[in-house]
């Protein structure tokens, strides 16, 4: 039976401990109905309601095999878009606070695409020459974008993978928005730095000139992600003079320095496994999401392993950080009421055309 929606302000009061024993009520009022998915970097008292738990791209898989009606997505907005777009029509992909963006998606947006890629067309003739690869962490549309211009999503853990896709098929790849998950994944391939140029939205032809774009194998577009921009190469260098033995481990949306003095880079799941795969009594400094270390470090402490964030001051995922136990209690009770709240849609047209590019990526990787 379905009763009157409840609007989010009445949980909004509610303590974390009212929060949580309405979270578990509501999860057994749905049973299977209801699977709820949460990234590495999402808060503690959020994350342990996970059914499933990944990276993006674990997560992007098992929520296209899920059963359930509703997949309620504790991550950030894109990652609900294509829990969207890869699951069955009817299924219901929810994000608990609709506020929940990723900053670095918003850097790069479809009319500023469309521009770089109608003035690239002024020098070379892209659908001919340049595979667009999208970082998952981006809007559909995006995908889409990539979907109908022969292009492809990647994440971080299958950046490689993509990139070597994508050059069979063209000369030059165009990577957004991060440029630093595709410098440091073009770097690993051997491409030399000054054959990778930087494309500025703001500027007329990026700020490039014709023969930097000419002589390009990758344009990067020029974004970042604002957590992982925190860390510093002195944050690595005080680290190995104080623990010599120590081994430092970044995600690849860090600045190229930080992930070439690393000794290992890596998606947030492999991170995860790195770590845990060390020897015993090994001391880690790592680069990523706060969230994430601090749960890591907690694990492995047992078996003697340290495991120390990157940066002095606290970097968290401040819009990952939005989705807290009174927004999860809120659409789950909405939910168990027959009430379907913050539901992520993806236009059809735009979610067939992102669907390819997302498919492309599933089975490249
Ligand atoms: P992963 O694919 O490694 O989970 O990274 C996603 C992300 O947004 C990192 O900032
Ligand atoms: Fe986006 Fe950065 Fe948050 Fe990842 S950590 S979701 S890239 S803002």
């Amino acid at each position: 039976m379905q009763v009157a929606t409840v609007h989010f302000d009445i949980f909004n009061g509610l303590s974390d401990d009212e929060a949580q024993g309405r979270i578990r009520r509501a999860r057994d009022r749905l049973g299977k109905r209801a699977v709820i998915l949460c990234h590495h970097y999402q808060r503690a008292d959020v994350f342990r309601h996970a059914d499933i738990t990944g990276d993006s791209l674990r997560l992007s898989r098992l929520a296209a095999q899920s059963d359930a009606d509703y997949i309620v997505f504790c991550g950030v907005h894109f990652m609900a878009e294509v829990a969207d777009v890869l699951s069955r029509p009817e299924q219901v992909a929810i994000l608990p606070d609709l506020a929940a963006g990723c900053s670095m998606a918003d850097m790069a947006n479809l009319a500023k695409v469309e521009r770089c890629w109608r003035e690239l067309a002024a020098v070379l003739d892209p659908d001919e020459l340049i595979t667009p690869v999208t970082y998952i962490n981006s809007a559909a549309d995006l995908k889409a974008f990539c979907g109908d211009h022969g292009g492809i999503v990647c994440t971080s853990s299958n950046a490689g993978k993509i990139l070597e896709w994508s050059f069979k098929r063209r000369q030059k790849v165009l990577f957004f928005p991060d440029q630093h998950l595709g410098r440091w994944t073009g770097h690993q391939m051997g491409i030399p730095l000054d054959e990778m140029v930087v494309w500025n939205p703001d500027l007329e032809l990026g700020g490039l000139t014709v023969d930097e774009i000419r002589r390009a194998r990758i344009i990067l577009w020029h974004g970042y992600c604002s957590v992982h921009q925190m860390f510093q190469p002195a944050h690595i260098e005080n680290f190995r003079r104080q623990f010599p033995d120590g081994k430092v481990i970044s995600h690849p949306e860090c600045a190229f320095e930080i992930c070439r003095q690393s000794d290992a880079v890596g998606s947030t799941e492999t991170i995860i496994r790195i770590v845990k795969e060390s020897a015993p009594g090994t001391r880690w400094l790592v680069g990523t999401e706060l969230n994430l270390v601090e749960r890591l470090a907690a694990e492995v402490k047992p078996e003697g392993k340290i495991v120390q964030f990157m940066s002095p001051t606290v970097c968290m995922c401040s819009t990952m950080q939005r989705i807290d136990p009174q927004h999860l209690a809120w659409c789950l009770e909405s939910l168990a009421d027959g009430n379907i709240v913050n539901r992520i849609s993806v236009p059809a047209h735009e979610a067939a055309s992102a669907k390819i590019a997302l498919e492309r990526m599933l089975s490249a990787s």
